[in-house]
């Protein structure tokens, strides 16, 4: 197995800092902090986030996830001057995120204004192995001279959401000359955190200003490094009856620098054996960008708790707020579930648990079922904000109208079950949490839709494609709704629940829902007035792609009534539904719709790539694919400061296993039908599928599928059906 794959940073650019902090945030699904510099400097945004911790500013505004007290700040000031990478001169620098361990670190050689030379070195990683724990190292090293150094850092409680303070300081202290805890309640949530941090070298403390802070000072004789150590516990009211007293208790337990991380690693490498994908390539790059999805998918997901799931930025950034989305369902679920199918179950109870708050939004806005929330946080309630960003010239702000009609996250939702339930065969869940969630959102649509000349229509949605709005019959929404409702039915019949007036109302909705056909040019309408809006040339808006540069040159109601996708909608409608149209239909969607598409989503380019792929365009879909992973490690133009792009993350993994790697699901059914691009020579993956886990290997003439059991597994590999017992070999 090749190496896995190291994210660097070469060189010191403050335009880059905090895209860089965003990429190698290092955290383990409970927590993530980002990779700022230990030192300050005013372009950088720190930021530490727990899975779950949510708090709301003012009652009309939605939440966000928190940024929490600050333990990676390091002030370090050698012979009177303060450590700046931008102060003396700076000539060897070298950082990296090591994805196999999760271990960041950073060494520089850095002369002194004073003309003496020093080798800094900083480290640091969240426990894989204990999810609370936060380990640093920071090693001053004088290599031309003696001389002295101080070294001051603690707690930081001025962190803010852009400028939003969400916590209430209730208390610091300090236990020993080491030891040195904070503790703090959400403003609003009323959640209460403990950091509790510990040093290695004992100092004088001072609180002041929402800060804790110990100060160490050392003499440095000539080349003999000083290394101060620390490691913090962040605890919360979400996991801890007394999340102070439990920091005290953990911390207590924590080990060196160099033994946790022994401890962390063994965890990773679980981790790697079981989920990564490797590829042979012509491009280095794509073992990075598969290695890079990976790390943040892991590091993202709450495996430990259900009562929260996915944000749109995982825990890199305060971007969307922290908001869990249709991301979760359709692009980030499935690396999880088929590697590990339980950590997906997670993810869907954290909907079913929140049935009753999607019921009380159908129910408010006037429809029976389950509505689930277009963005959601902790209590599972819409967050989307009302408003998006203000338009200084009019002073007017933008509605934002996903929460009144982006409702395709239903069935959405709805999808994620069925899949689950596909790869895991998971009776118990199905039957009892499963089909709830089934036939909840089922009766929305059955509400939702209306009766018009014989046929049930589905008024005023926004599909995928968020450039269009306020539109009647999107094609996605549509089949979704119908896939939703054929579902439930057919579970209810599984488990005996078929006499019902319910199920009668469902099967008179599937006879009469209408699904867009594909017209004379073979185009599957979008909703029923795109095809008739005027087109204009996109070629410099799909130039600035992920920047929404239209939304300078057009507002959004013009916009709505031109032929222009942010991202794929037609095209993720094909990608979900494989065997809905014929190869000719794919390919001919295909086209049209990119054409029209800026992909100012990052959600859009991947699933291009997968469907690129399925109707034989290889290239383009490789292009695509190669595009699609330079939306975060080359987010050049500011794209990634906020936090990395989950979904898109996700969907790179989809783009290699289900793109490129050719596996579909089709009626239950497990197919492989892979077509590398001409750059990979071989893509070797697992697949977990009815309980097995399988190691797959493709090459561009071979494929080889190895089992660890004998029990049989049904496949159809190129359209031909196989029952492996031992494994297969094509
Ligand atoms: C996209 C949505 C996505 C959201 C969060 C938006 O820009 O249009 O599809 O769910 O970002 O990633």
């Amino acid at each position: 197995m090749s190496k896995i794959s190291v994210l660097r940073e070469t060189k010191i650019d403050a335009h880059y800092f905090n895209m860089y902090a965003s990429l190698m945030t290092t955290g383990n699904g409970y927590l993530g902090i980002r990779a700022s510099f230990e030192e300050d400097y005013p372009e950088q945004t720190r930021g530490m986030f727990v899975a779950g911790i949510y708090n709301k500013a003012q009652e009309q505004v939605s939440s966000d996830l928190v940024n929490l007290p600050d333990v990676t700040k390091f002030w370090i000031e050698i012979d009177g001057v303060i450590f700046s990478m931008f102060s003396g001169q700076v000539s060897e620098f070298r950082r990296e995120l090591d994805l196999a361990t999760g271990e960041l670190s950073r060494e520089l050689v850095w002369k002194h204004p004073n003309g003496k030379q020093f080798g800094l070195c900083f480290k640091r990683f969240v426990s894989k192995k204990k999810l609370h724990m936060v380990y640093s190292k920071v090693a001053v090293t004088c290599l031309s001279d003696d001389a002295t150094v101080r070294i001051r850092t603690g707690i930081d409680g001025q962190q803010t959401n852009f400028g939003t303070q969400h916590l209430v300081e209730d208390s610091l202290r300090v236990f020993s000359e080491t030891w040195m805890q904070g503790e703090y309640t959400t403003t609003q949530s009323k959640q209460r955190i403990a950091v509790t941090s510990m040093v290695s070298q004992p100092g004088s403390f001072v609180a002041k200003n929402r800060q804790l802070h110990v100060t160490v000072n050392q003499e440095l004789p000539k080349e003999q490094p000083f290394s101060v150590e620390k490691v913090s516990v962040i605890a919360t009211s979400l996991e801890a009856e007394n999340p102070a007293e439990f920091g005290l208790l953990q911390i207590r337990e924590a080990k060196s620098y160099d033994e946790a991380l022994i401890e962390s690693q063994n965890a990773w490498e679980k981790f790697w054996r079981d989920y990564r994908v490797t590829v042979s390539s012509k491009n280095d790059f794509d073992q990075l960008a598969l290695d890079f999805a990976a790390y943040h998918l892991e590091v993202m997901t709450p495996s430990h708790d259900e009562r929260f799931s996915v944000g749109a930025k995982g825990l890199t950034g305060e971007g969307y707020k922290g908001h869990v989305f249709w991301d979760t369902e359709i692009f980030i679920a499935p690396f999880h579930l088929y590697n590990h199918p339980e950590k997906a179950r997670k993810l869907l109870r954290y909907r079913y648990l929140h049935l009753e708050q999607a019921r009380d939004k159908a129910a408010k806005n006037g429809y029976q079922g389950a509505l689930f929330p277009w963005e959601s946080a902790f209590s599972g309630e819409e967050e989307t904000p009302e408003f998006a960003a203000i338009n200084v010239r009019t002073g007017k702000r933008q509605k934002v109208a996903s929460a009144i009609a982006e409702h395709h996250i239903v069935a959405d939702v709805a999808h994620a079950v069925v899949s689950y339930y596909e790869a895991s065969q998971d009776e118990l869940f199905m039957e009892n949490e499963g089909l709830k969630i089934l036939q909840d959102t089922a009766r929305f649509w059955l509400s939702r839709a209306v009766l018009r000349d014989g046929k049930y229509v589905i008024l005023d949605v926004i599909g995928p494609d968020e450039y269009t709005e306020h539109v009647d019959n999107n094609a996605y929404t549509n089949y979704l709704a119908h896939e939703n409702v054929y579902q439930t039915l057919r579970f209810m019949s599984k488990y005996g629940q078929k006499h019902t007036a319910f199920y009668d109302l469902c099967e008179a909705f599937l006879r009469k829902i209408y699904l867009p056909q594909p017209n004379a040019d073979k185009l599957i309408p979008q909703d029923d007035t795109f095809l008739s809006k005027p087109e204009i040339d996109l070629a410099v808006y799909k130039e600035k792609q992920g920047s929404q540069a239209i939304l300078l040159d057009y507002s959004r109601a013009e916009v709505n009534e031109m032929q222009i996708l942010k991202q794929a909608d037609v095209v993720m409608l094909l990608y979900l539904m494989p065997n809905l149209f014929s190869q000719d239909i794919v390919s001919h969607n295909l086209d049209y719709y990119e054409q029209h598409t800026i992909h100012d989503s990052s959600l859009s380019k991947a699933i291009h790539a997968i469907v690129a792929n399925r109707v034989g365009q290889q290239d383009l879909a490789y292009r695509f694919f190669e595009e699609a992973c330079r939306i975060d490690l080359e987010a050049t133009s500011g794209g990634t400061d906020e936090g990395v792009h989950a979904a898109s993350l996700g969907a790179i993994w989809l783009s290699t296993v289900f793109g490129f790697g050719g596996i579909a699901i089709m009626d239950g059914e497990l197919h492989l039908n892979p077509r590398l691009p001409a750059e990979w020579e071989r893509l070797d993956f697992s697949f977990v599928w009815h309980g097995e886990r399988l190691e797959i290997t493709l090459e561009q003439e071979h494929i080889a599928i190895r089992k660890q059991s004998t029990a049989p597994i049904s496949i159809h590999v190129f359209g031909k059906e196989y029952c492996m017992t031992a494994g297969l070999e094509i």
